[in-house]
């Protein structure tokens, strides 16, 4: 029995696959290298010293993934395949609902076909509406401002719809705050194509010298600096969390939104301070205006993830910022070295 990892060649994707053969799992692997390089998939068997199959192809290739499904006797999908970058949904929102909503329904096509159960699926804190209060439980109420949000939404919706239809499956909408850091062992990590949107991989590359400095978006936020205040989380308790909501889908059906966060929020400064003292390297930055649909702050409840999943982050902001540059200086320009 195989569990089937949709986008594994990314970087959540990677690191959970690395948890989950260390646990014992067999996993094979459906990427078509949108976003991610083959050498991260490699680089997961030689850290690991296991074999997995892998193909090269499209989630919204339904008889393909069907066919994966027979082949592999796949019993669990943990779906992380998809577009992510908001900036780029807002532009191109046809793209982000063509891949994003396509690739859920046919995955979820072929599992019904193939007799396949259990579904773990990438969702993000992002489904939550701007004005929820922090910490944000599960039960808030939902709301998105881009595309891409919009499209963590729809499949959370299509997904509880075929849970209702479908008695037999059983499936967990895990909703992800701010995932940094690396693999200890600084052989895989993010890899963003292109300059970073995101906070920590643009840190990661200042310090490493591509590039010049840092520009934090806004300092007028009513939080304790000024900055934009985030729960981040480190991606190697991200893959735990994933191996945690297999086991959990595995005893039970229906289906559960849970939060993975550390329930604590860090500002911008926070982590630039964290990052200098964690690494001894200097971050220049400087202050610029806020960035479009940023929030104040945004930070979980995750007591739901430890009461069902027996879940809980153990790595601490150091350690992120510690794995993070690790990474990223042994890999300056990621895997394409
Ligand atoms: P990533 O881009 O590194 O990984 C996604 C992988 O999916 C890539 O390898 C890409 O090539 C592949 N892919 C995309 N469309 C595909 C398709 N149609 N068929 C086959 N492969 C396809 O992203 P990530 O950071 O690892 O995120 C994984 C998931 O988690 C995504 O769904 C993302 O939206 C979600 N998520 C990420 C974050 C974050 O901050 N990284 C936060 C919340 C949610
Ligand atoms: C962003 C996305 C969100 C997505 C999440 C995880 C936006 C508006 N939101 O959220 O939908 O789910 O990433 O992928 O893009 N910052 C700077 N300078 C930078 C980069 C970021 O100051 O160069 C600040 C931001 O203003 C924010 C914090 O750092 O306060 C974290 O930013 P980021 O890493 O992009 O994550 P989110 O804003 O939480």
């Amino acid at each position: 029995m195989s569990i089937l990892v949709t986008g594994g060649a990314g970087y959540i994707g990677s690191h959970t696959i690395v948890c989950l053969l260390e646990k014992g799992e067999d996993v094979v692997v459906i990427d078509n290298y949108d976003n991610s390089s083959p050498e991260a998939l490699r680089r997961v068997m030689q850290l690991t010293g296991k074999e997995f199959k892998v193909y090269e192809g499209d989630v919204c290739d339904r008889d393909l993934v069907e066919r994966i499904m027979r082949e592999n006797n796949v019993e669990s999908v943990i779906h992380f395949a998809g577009h992510k970058a908001v900036g780029e949904s807002v532009e191109k929102p046809l793209k982000y609902y063509k891949n994003n909503l396509i690739s859920t329904l046919s995955l979820l096509d072929a599992m019904l076909a193939a007799g396949v159960n259990r579904l773990i699926f990438s969702s993000s804190a992002t489904v939550y509406y701007k004005e929820d209060t922090v910490p944000l439980t599960e039960d808030e109420r939902l709301g998105c401002i881009n595309p891409y949000g919009w499209t963590k939404f729809m499949n959370e919706q299509i997904i509880r719809d075929a849970c209702q239809a479908n008695p037999s499956l059983s499936c967990v909408l895990l909703r992800y705050f701010n995932p940094v850091g690396a693999h200890p062992s600084g052989m895989i990590g993010e890899d963003p194509s292109g300059i970073p949107n995101n906070l920590m991989p643009y840190i990661c590359q200042t310090a490493v010298g591509l590039r010049d400095h840092l520009t934090v978006f806004g300092n007028d936020y009513k939080t304790h600096d000024g900055t934009g205040v985030r729960d981040y989380l480190h991606v190697c308790d991200l893959a735990e969390g994933h191996a945690k909501a297999v086991s959990f889908a595995r005893g039970r059906t229906g289906c559960e939104a849970i939060n993975l966060g550390t329930g604590t929020g860090y500002s911008v400064l926070d982590i630039v301070k964290a990052f200098e003292k964690a690494n001894g390297v200097k971050i220049n930055y400087v202050i610029g205006p806020r960035r479009p649909g940023d929030l104040d702050e945004n930070y979980s409840d995750p007591s739901k993830a430890e009461r069902l999943l027996g879940w809980k982050a153990t790595r601490t902001i150091e350690d992120m910022c510690r794995d993070g540059w690790n990474w990223q200086s042994k890999n300056p320009r990621g895997y394409r070295a």
